[in-house]
């Protein structure tokens, strides 16, 4: 496949693995306690946050939105978009292999571009994410008004690059509107209510679709040459019958199939997004100058309802929302209102002094942006977060601020390639979960083989199944560094008992501790292979 080639790209390949994980610290929670740990606005580098959101929500993300600097060559008040044209590039890679690595089997990706780079991103992304991956290009009507001063051309538009993680991906139809309604009428006062004449041709040849019909004042109709009429004779008569066919005010016009409002489905997507729907550039800035009448307004944001509807195309409620270029909180505002999770990662200045206070209103019951529209009230809650300490050292060695779920998340990772869910181990032990692997399948975890529909999945091959155990600050009760997280005798009692327990006791035991102090036949006997930490837990 040809690709594109630019000053550092073999080295900008190996930036998202160099990454190091770091720890993501909480530092404060707001709204409702249980709803906060659902959603994440974490001030940081979106590389090493999207890093350390890999081990918790690989392949969760139903929807990413982002909308990065356009490398426009301008230096806004709140970032800086100035990058020579190989250094966007080399900063854009790393960022959307990551972000290609959280999200979902059936997820999207959204990105908005102007001219700048738009062309070459196109490139970019067909590489990362497959060619038979891109979607489509939606064009935003983003100016409501001709710019005068431009040298060249007046830019009406942004473009909006839409990408799906597998081919089959199905986007969800639009509610139909009042506006799409208004162009159906009811001249005839038919029963079924309001309709639009349908073409009555077909756009391939149907053997039976030449022939005479005579309308009701005895005018005679065919399908112009070439054309073929798009129903049989027979249909053509029935429809007719049925008071189906339209043959104009007088009856002496060709004739017309009805499409009934009452029987057409919602709407399919469109690429042309006008600013009467989904509002422009002054809509934002009024949005921003509304929600912060006294500070400096932030110079580029997107309106609430352009965000609504990438929502609506791409997600259903409690679906996960990931933006890795924040801005002023749009998107997790907007994801907020809808009933969506969400994810939102800001490296300014402003993800403090402008995310945060927005999101904090947002709980409340902001009533600006698409909140009339969707009957916003307030509630739900998030969590406020930084980028902290590195989680391995240069030597490999476990931070002392690595907690057991973090750990377990690294170690699941690893094993199975997957993100780790805590519910899916039993809590408060030194069970992970026992992963399944199946030939030509997804990987599962038991607790997700139930939900699989016989109709849509062929019977699964198992290949091999494999329970994981982690001995990591103490779970067992035991505390001390050199008893808790040991494989002697009496822990592997105990775990043996917590494993004929489990769903699977007949699957081996891969146990992770910090030290062994069982023999090569012991461990055979028990079917367990233990692996060492920090050694056998990969850094990268
Ligand atoms: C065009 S703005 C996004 C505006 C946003 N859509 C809104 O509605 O407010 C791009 C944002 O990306 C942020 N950004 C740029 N590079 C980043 C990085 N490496 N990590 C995190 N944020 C970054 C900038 O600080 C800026 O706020």
């Amino acid at each position: 496949m040809p690709t594109l080639a630019w000053l550092n790209r073999t080295a900008a390949f190996t930036t998202a693995a160099q990454v190091p994980y770091r720890l993501l610290q909480t530092v404060s929670r707001h709204g409702d306690a249980v709803a906060s740990t659902d959603n994440l606005l974490i001030q940081g580098d979106n590389l090493a946050a999207l890093k350390a959101l890999l081990p918790f929500y690989r392949g969760r993300v139903k929807c990413i939105f982002i909308d990065p600097p356009y490398n426009t060559q301008s230096a806004f008040e709140h970032y800086d978009d100035k990058l020579e044209h190989s250094q966007w590039l080399s900063m854009m890679l790393p960022r959307l292999q990551l972000l290609r690595e959280l999200l979902s089997e059936d997820g999207s990706i959204w990105v908005t571009i102007d001219d700048h780079e738009g062309h070459y991103l196109k490139v970019l992304m067909d590489e990362v994410f497959g060619r038979g991956n891109f979607v489509d290009t939606v064009i935003w009507q983003k100016a409501d008004s001709p710019r005068n001063s431009a040298r060249q051309f007046s830019s009406d538009h942004d473009y909006m690059l839409v990408y799906s993680k597998a081919p089959d991906w199905i986007p969800i139809k639009l509610a139909r509107t009042e506006e799409s309604n208004s162009i159906y009428s009811n001249p005839d006062n038919d029963d079924r209510g309001p309709w639009l004449p349908g073409d009555p041709y077909a756009n391939k040849p149907y053997s039976r679709g030449l022939y005479t019909v005579t309308g009701p004042t005895g005018r005679m109709f065919q399908p112009p040459p070439g054309r073929f009429w798009r129903v049989s004779e027979d249909r053509l008569r029935e429809l007719d019958a049925n008071g189906r066919i339209w043959w104009g005010p007088t009856g002496d016009a060709r004739p017309s199939i009805k499409r009934y409002l009452s029987e057409v489905g919602d709407l399919v997507p469109r690429t042309f997004w006008s600013k009467d729907a989904v509002g422009s550039n002054r809509t934002s800035k009024n949005e921003m100058r509304a929600l912060f009448p006294d500070a400096a307004s932030f110079t580029t944001p997107k309106p609430e309802a352009l965000l609504k509807r990438v929502l609506d195309i791409a997600t259903h409620p409690g679906d996960l929302v990931l933006d890795s270029f924040l801005g002023s909180g749009t998107t997790a505002a907007v994801a907020h209102k809808l009933g969506r999770r969400w994810i939102g990662i800001e490296m300014g200045e402003h993800a403090a002094t402008h995310c945060l206070p927005r999101l904090l209103k947002v709980i409340e019951g902001e009533p600006g942006g698409i909140s009339q529209a969707v009957g916003w009230q307030g509630g739900g809650g998030f969590r406020f977060c930084t980028l902290g300490a590195p989680i391995f050292d240069a030597s490999g060695a476990i931070h002392p601020e690595v907690r057991f779920a973090t750990l377990a998340a690294f170690v699941w990772q690893q094993e199975t390639g997957g993100a780790y869910d805590p519910a899916q181990g039993r809590l408060g032990t030194p069970w992970l979960g026992t992963n399944s692997v199946f030939e030509s399948c997804p990987r599962l975890t038991d607790e997700r083989e139930t939900q699989i529909s016989p109709e849509t999945t062929p019977e699964p091959v198992l290949q091999s199944r494999t329970a994981y155990y982690l001995l990591f600050n103490g779970i067992l009760g035991d505390k001390r560094p050199a008893s808790g997280n040991v494989l002697t005798r009496a822990v592997l009692e105990a775990l043996l008992a917590l494993h004929a327990s489990t769903p699977h006791p007949e699957a081996p035991l891969v146990v992770y501790g910090e030290a062994n102090r069982l023999g090569p036949e012991t461990l055979a006997r028990a079917r367990v292979t233990f692996r060492h930490i920090p050694y056998d837990v990969k850094a990268r």
